[in-house]
């Protein structure tokens, strides 16, 4: 089987956009590839380098969450970056014949940089971000990775890397595979605000929120803005409530629904009605999964060290080869 690698920060926990717009994705491609999924806490580093206390509570809360939408340890490797060394280890190897310039122009740096002008992000760790993921790929010789938008000019410096390598030590080989990325086509969920659903806008819905707290959240959710009044026809393709109802309501619902939007037949707070009783219910076995395995700790731990223990076996593979063809 073909591998398939990717990692997520610790940051947050998972909210509606993670599970639609990536986990989903993830959970599908076990049935296809080998994958390998791990914690980037070394890369939430690169940026919250001064708590990492939160990374640390956060990396367990996220492993919980993973398993219980669905990643699988029997079928994957799910494990975490920092506990297995070699991932660093490459990245200094990687970093020695990485140019500063291709770090340097690279949009995602200006922008991030840009974004979190708070924070000092004038580090070393933060410049070579892309150099750290191409090792997480290349770890295990990684040909695809599953990854948004914003992440493909990330992904290009990995595949420069990788050329740079062969080309470097390859001796007429490709050693290293130039890893290619596959991307979700699936219709983006906003936040309640209507801008990107993120936790750092405070508009995002979590998958282990309280209901309560879901239900305040979907009433006060943008809908079609031009709606004004509950005469005016709506237009369902637009609106995000609309969207969350094609996930969580049944489909000949979902078809009634957008007609009865489209000739004003129903309000939006029924509408809304009808999607928060449905989300609650998508949402509740999910929920109960996580705080079950937060409450067995020790077993999560256990699945979580296995998983570094398989990872850690397969990156010790790679990294001999690697130092074999730079001949150390
Ligand atoms: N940078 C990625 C993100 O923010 C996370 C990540 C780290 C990653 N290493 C990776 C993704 C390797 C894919 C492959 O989402
Ligand atoms: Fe959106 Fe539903 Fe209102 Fe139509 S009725 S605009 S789909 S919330």
């Amino acid at each position: 089987m073909k591998r398939v690698v990717s990692g997520m920060r610790p940051t947050g926990y998972m909210h509606l956009g993670h599970l639609h717009g990536v986990m989903n994705h993830w959970v599908k491609l076990q049935e296809e590839y080998q994958c390998f999924y791990f914690i980037a806490d070394l890369h939430a580093l690169t940026t919250e380098y001064k708590n990492p206390v939160n990374i640390k509570n956060l990396t367990l809360d996220l492993f919980a969450e993973w398993l219980s939408v669905g990643l699988s340890p029997e079928k994957s490797v799910l494990f975490v970056q920092s506990k297995v060394p070699q991932h660093a280890e490459l990245h200094v190897y990687l970093s020695m014949i990485t140019p500063v310039s291709w770090l340097e122009r690279n949009p995602t740096y200006k922008e991030m940089r840009e974004e979190l002008k708070g924070k000092d992000l004038s580090t070393y760790g933060f410049l070579g971000y892309p150099v750290l993921q191409t090792a997480d790929i290349l770890v295990y010789k990684g040909e695809f990775v599953p990854v948004g938008q914003d992440q493909l000019p990330h992904l290009e410096i990995s595949r420069e890397i990788a050329r740079r390598f062969n080309y470097l030590y390859g001796n007429g080989k490709k050693v290293l595979p130039e890893p290619q990325a596959l991307l979700t086509e699936t219709p983006k969920i906003l936040g309640v605000d209507g801008r990107k659903m993120s936790k750092s806008f405070g508009n995002a819905i979590f998958i282990r929120e309280d209901p309560e707290s879901i239900k305040e959240k979907i009433k006060i959710m943008f809908t079609d803005t031009q709606r004004k009044r509950r005469s005016d026809p709506g237009r369902p393709s637009v609106c995000n409530v609309f969207t969350l109802h094609k996930y969580y309501t049944p489909e000949d619902k979902v078809k009634e629904i957008e007609e009865e939007c489209q000739r004003a037949g129903i309000g939006c707070v029924d509408c809304k009605k009808i999607l928060t009783e449905n989300l609650l219910r998508g949402l509740a076995p999910i929920r109960e999964k996580i705080f079950d395995f937060l409450d067995k700790k020790g077993e999560l731990m256990e699945i979580m060290e296995e998983g570094c223990r398989k990872a850690r076996e397969e990156a010790e593979k790679v990294m001999a080869e690697v130092k074999e063809v730079i001949g150390f």
